[in-house]
């Protein structure tokens, strides 16, 4: 007999997630199902594209939209949501014009085919990756620029930021790393070409930035996150060819045209506290995110989330026609790296579809023992993602929260109970965005890092939908 099994989504519920948002607003959530730990205290930030097109002529793709921040601060039990877009001035150009004026990375060219972008090789900067809250300044984050500095009380946008010591046309990446124990925040990055250089910098607890290191790679690099231990700063380098020339003739986006080549490793870069940098080959593999690194003895051991292909926004195609069951899936992997006898092996950890693995804030640069990710409802069944996975990694063992058939999920953040280092490493909730496709709005939902696959401790139903993001970050700090 055929196995018959009912689709774990429906394609109309989950487009309904990638339409515009249209309001900017400031509220207090009153529809609060359970309710919201009174020591759960500080402000959620997330970022995201929010509007997917302007006066109606769409991007090419969802990831090209425009920035929009969103902020949900807990106190006392209460919650306050509030939104805006990050204003940068090429969404004011655009929108002044009334049409798509820029270039974007993934899917979108500029309206009059390619002899309309021949040789503009100007990209827009969406400022539409991240959030973070550092040295009392909030930065909006995308590794095409420089960061958006923000108000942290309001989310109005108050310019680009340098720091006093960035060039203007600098990339700086939309993953940074916060050492707990030091306060430190690492970021980097890369300008790249025939020979690419990666800048290393560091952030004071109090703000102030500087260069650490530079190191010199041979060839076009394509590094969007990074882990640091106390001793090394760790890049993985994908074995990508750049290939410029449709590019450069206005055919085809930057993203469109990159290709991973199967048949070259994949390099570890190590960059220890003096700048040295030393390669090690691995599988080759595609890799976004990595979970966390931290050095054993000799050792080094990195999680990482490996596809073994690339995909790409191919020219002419729209993701609204995606076939899940033909792009490559993400699998959590664990790297046992040893610099000294310069080897690296690889082992898979979860074989099952994820994305956006978080630690808890504590372990970053330190041994964990959990992590949380995104990953889809029913193992080896093709589709976006719907639940939020907790892995053991002592154990192997992993438990999820299903949202399917009708919540779409984003990246969890998982918040600390008590910020000392003696309590359990899971004593805390898990922060997540679920897009509730029969309600078409979203809803914020607290787990218990405990007890993942219980009932959700709060769910906070907001007013309107939130389109998928990418990343955010949690600060003790009420705003
Ligand atoms: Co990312």
């Amino acid at each position: 007999m055929v196995q018959m099994t009912s689709p774990t989504f429906s394609r109309q519920d989950w487009l309904k997630g990638y339409e515009t948002l249209k309001t900017e607003q400031a509220y207090w959530v009153d529809e609060v199902e359970g309710s919201i730990p009174s020591e759960l205290e500080g402000t959620l930030f997330r970022n995201g594209p929010g509007q997917f097109d302007i006066n109606g002529e769409e991007y090419g793709h969802p990831f090209d939209g425009d920035g929009m921040i969103c902020a949900i601060a807990f106190k006392d039990g209460k919650a306050h949501f509030t939104n805006q877009f990050v204003q940068t001035p090429e969404l004011l150009a655009e929108q002044k014009a009334g049409k798509i004026l820029y270039r974007s990375v993934f899917g979108t060219q500029r309206s009059g085919g390619w002899l309309n972008n021949i040789f503009d090789v100007r990209i827009k900067n969406p400022a539409n990756t991240s959030v973070v809250y550092h040295g009392g300044k909030l930065l909006s984050l995308c590794e095409v620029g420089l960061p958006y500095s923000l108000d942290s009380q309001n989310l109005q946008t108050l310019g680009v930021e340098d720091f006093g010591i960035l060039p203007k046309d600098q990339p700086f990446t939309a993953h940074p790393r916060r050492d707990d124990r030091t306060g430190d925040l690492w970021c980097f990055g890369v300008k790249t070409g025939l020979q690419s250089t990666i800048s290393i910098y560091r952030f004071t607890e109090q703000g102030k930035l500087s260069t650490e290191s530079e190191v010199k790679v041979a060839g076009f690099c394509f590094l969007h996150d990074f882990v640091v231990t106390p001793n090394y700063r760790i890049f993985i380098q994908n074995p990508f060819k750049f290939k410029s020339v449709p590019f450069l003739l206005g055919f085809a986006t930057a993203g469109a045209c990159l290709e991973l080549d199967p048949h070259k490793p994949s390099q570890i870069l190590l960059v220890d506290r003096q700048g040295n940098l030393q390669t090690l080959d691995t599988e080759s593999c595609f890799i976004f995110h990595h979970c966390n690194a931290y050095e054993e003895g000799d050792e080094i051991i990195l999680d990482s989330v490996c596809y073994p292909d690339y995909l790409k926004a191919e020219p002419n195609s729209s993701f609204r026609d995606v076939d899940f069951s033909e792009i490559p899936c993400g699998h959590l992997y664990r790297f046992t790296i040893n610099p000294k006898l310069g080897t690296v092996t690889r082992r898979l950890v979860l074989e099952r579809s994820c994305e956006f693995p978080v630690v808890a804030p504590r372990c970053v640069g330190q041994k964990h023992r959990y992590t949380y990710l995104a990953t889809i409802a029913k193992e080896s069944e093709p589709a976006p993602f719907q639940a939020i996975a907790k892995v053991d990694l002592e154990t192997g063992k992993h438990e999820i929260h299903n949202f399917a058939p009708r919540g779409f999920v984003g990246e969890p953040i998982f918040v600390p109970r008590d910020r000392r280092a003696d309590s359990a490493e899971d004593d805390g909730w898990v922060l997540t965005l679920v897009f509730d496709g029969e309600r078409n709005r979203s809803d914020l939902v607290v787990l218990d890092a405990q007890n993942i696959a219980g009932k959700p401790v709060a769910i906070l139903h907001l007013k309107h939908h939130v389109p998928y993001g990418f990343h955010g970050s949690f600060t003790p700090n009420v705003f």
